[in-house]
């Protein structure tokens, strides 16, 4: 099992085939997916066949990037995941993601495994930018970044074959940023 980094409480590392079921049941909670899919559930078909081989393919291709299993150091339990990606959006930046079971809310884990992705983009990877998105409602989501040292870097709106909302209003999308001036400067 190939670990990509440990902090104080987490171990982040690749995902095999036989983590399915625990992504099943992450997406089968409406909370966890309230500001991706409005609530609807993942089907198990779509991990097998399209979401764990496209990720399988990013660890080949793009050693140190990818979507990452985060475990509880002490206990081993399934907390989430993260991600490290190419932006789709904007091919220049590498892009932060993260999605954690309820119970692991509140407790400085997604905000721990993403500095730890920030710095790993930067000091690794070498990346010159970092985006994270989310929807405007995610006020969680918005909080992880800007505790990441990301910035503000404007609205957009999903389209509605992307996201599925029913309303302009509830597809409007916030972007954050960080560039490599930015985060050297802010850790000095
Ligand atoms: C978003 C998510 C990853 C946050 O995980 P977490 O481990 O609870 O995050 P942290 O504990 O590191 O930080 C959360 C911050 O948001 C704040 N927060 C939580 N709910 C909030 C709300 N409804 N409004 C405003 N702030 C909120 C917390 O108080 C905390 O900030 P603080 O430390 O300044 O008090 C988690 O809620 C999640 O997985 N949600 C479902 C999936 C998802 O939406 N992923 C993001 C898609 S872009």
């Amino acid at each position: 099992m190939h670990i990509l980094l440990e902090t104080g409480h987490l171990r982040l590392r690749q995902f095999q085939m036989d983590d399915v079921d625990r992504l099943v049941e992450l997406d089968s909670d409406p909370e966890v997916m309230r500001y991706i899919t409005f609530g609807v559930a993942t089907p198990r078909a779509s991990y097998v066949e399209i979401y764990l081989p496209r990720w399988f393919e990013i660890y080949a291709r793009q050693p140190g990037l990818g979507y990452f299993a985060a475990e509880l150091r002490d206990t081993g339990d399934f907390i989430g995941w993260f991600h490290l990606r190419d932006d789709r959006i904007e091919p220049d930046y590498l892009e932060l993601g993260y999605r954690l079971c309820r119970s692991a809310w509140g407790q400085g884990y997604a905000t721990e495994g993403s500095l730890a992705l920030v710095r790993h983009a930067f000091e690794t990877i070498r990346a010159e930018r970092l985006s994270a998105r989310t929807l405007e409602r995610n006020l969680a989501s918005q909080r992880v970044m800007q505790k990441c040292g990301l910035k503000f870097g404007g609205r957009f709106e999903y389209p509605q074959d992307v996201i599925g909302g029913r309303s302009p209003d509830e597809r409007a999308a916030v972007k954050y940023a960080l560039t490599r001036p930015e985060w050297l400067s802010r850790r000095d």
